[in-house]
């Protein structure tokens, strides 16, 4: 660090440099990632709020009553008005602390936790940092979490199970109505992992797409991670965790002394209010009308990649569920195929089970983008 301060101009100029150096969502070319351009209604109202700090709330009673109303819309997308919870920074503290507040009801002496395999690697920080064991059940042939598997993992020591409403690697939606039962019948906390698909399934369903219950409407389902920045179209950090009663957020409360509120639940103490400032102007300007056009938008966009990539020969190692398309090659393995596609400035992603490429097709993705990787594409394997 310089003894001397540089001028302001300097400085942008400065960081300019540095910004050029990455990729931007707008290009089209970033494939395999769950964030998108953050919408500019959004962008503004989270720089309106820079300065307000939930974890002193009382400081900032304007910017805790939007979180109370953002909480209540996002409770009222989900099926349940009066749910608890708080905007935080993204899916993997969301889950964390669904999985502190089962841990800390169940209190039983070696906590465990099913997942299915192919839940977000955030569930074995979670377990690592609450001395969780995970238990992996199985995936059924459609890559959905088995229940006969889950069946078999579950035991009096099983303080919470894991259902997935878009998984991260292929978009699917586990069986939540089947787990819910579970769950109810055993008395064991039903977590959903909606983190992409919270924003996306409710709006596809209400534009007519047959697409399965996983929200608090169904009993058994105690808690759900939604993350506005991802189809939320949020700035990042904005995740949000709903749970259907306040004893679950108390069970994790933690007395602060010196601050304006009592008690508090999140794992952060300093928090931004401009992510729930962003979260709710999103959801009010956007409305329902809003977003059922950009998850509408994106899953014409899928199936129209879905098409092109069958006719350039290549194979869908499933068919989408949500705006997810995991893709592989018959002739190359998806290792060269993927350096073949960055070498041609594509920024891809690999799922690891089955190991393909997945393009997410976020809202920066749009038509003309997607003939422009088309036509790589057709040409790749000939090379
Ligand atoms: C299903 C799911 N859960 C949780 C997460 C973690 O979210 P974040 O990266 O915002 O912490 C992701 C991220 O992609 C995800 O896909």
């Amino acid at each position: 660090m310089e003894d001397k301060g540089i001028p302001k101009e300097q400085i942008y100029q400065m960081l300019r440099k540095y910004k050029e150096k990455d990729l931007t969502h707008r290009s089209g070319r970033i494939l395999g990632s769950m964030c998108t351009c953050p919408h500019p209604v959004g962008v503004k109202a989270y720089a309106m709020f820079l300065e307000s700090n939930l974890g002193d709330p009382g400081l900032f009673p304007g910017t805790k009553a939007l979180e109370d109303e953002v909480i209540t819309m996002l409770g009222q997308l989900l099926g349940k008005e009066d749910v608890y919870g708080h905007i935080i920074t993204g899916g993997t503290e969301a889950n964390l602390m669904a999985m502190r507040a089962a841990r800390n009801l169940k209190n039983v002496e070696n906590p465990e936790i099913i997942v299915p395999k192919s839940a977000h690697f955030s569930f074995k920080k979670a377990a690592d940092m609450l001395c969780l064991d995970l238990k992996m059940a199985e995936l059924d042939d459609d890559y959905r979490m088995d229940i006969s598997s889950v069946e078999d993992l579950i035991c009096d020591n099983t303080v919470a199970i894991v259902g997935v409403a878009g998984t991260t690697e292929l978009g699917k939606i586990d069986p939540i109505e089947d787990l819910s039962r579970i769950c109810q019948e055993q008395d064991i906390h039903l977590h959903v992992d909606a983190a992409f698909g919270g924003y996306i399934i409710p709006f596809l369903k209400e534009s007519g797409y047959d697409l399965p219950e996983f929200d608090f409407k169904l009993p058994g389902v105690s808690s759900i991670t939604i993350d506005p920045h991802k189809m939320g179209l949020a700035p990042i950090p904005t995740g949000g965790i709903l749970f259907r009663e306040r004893k679950h957020l108390e069970a994790m409360a933690i007395e602060t002394p010196y601050l304006t509120e009592d008690l508090q639940s999140t794992v952060v103490g300093t928090r931004t209010g401009a992510a729930t400032a962003a979260t709710w102007a999103l959801l009010k300007h956007l409305g329902r009308e809003g977003y059922r056009e950009v998850a509408t938008s994106c899953m014409d966009v899928t199936h129209k990649l879905e098409e092109g990539i069958k006719e350039a020969g290549f194979e869908l190692v499933t068919e989408p569920e949500l705006n997810i398309v995991p893709f592989r090659s018959p002739e190359i393995t998806v290792e060269e195929l993927a350096q073949r596609l960055e070498d041609k400035g594509w920024a891809v992603s690999l799922a690891t089970y089955p190991r393909s490429i997945r393009v997410i097709v976020m809202p920066h993705l749009k038509a003309e983008h997607i003939n422009d990787f088309l036509k790589d594409l057709e040409t790749i394997t000939g090379d």
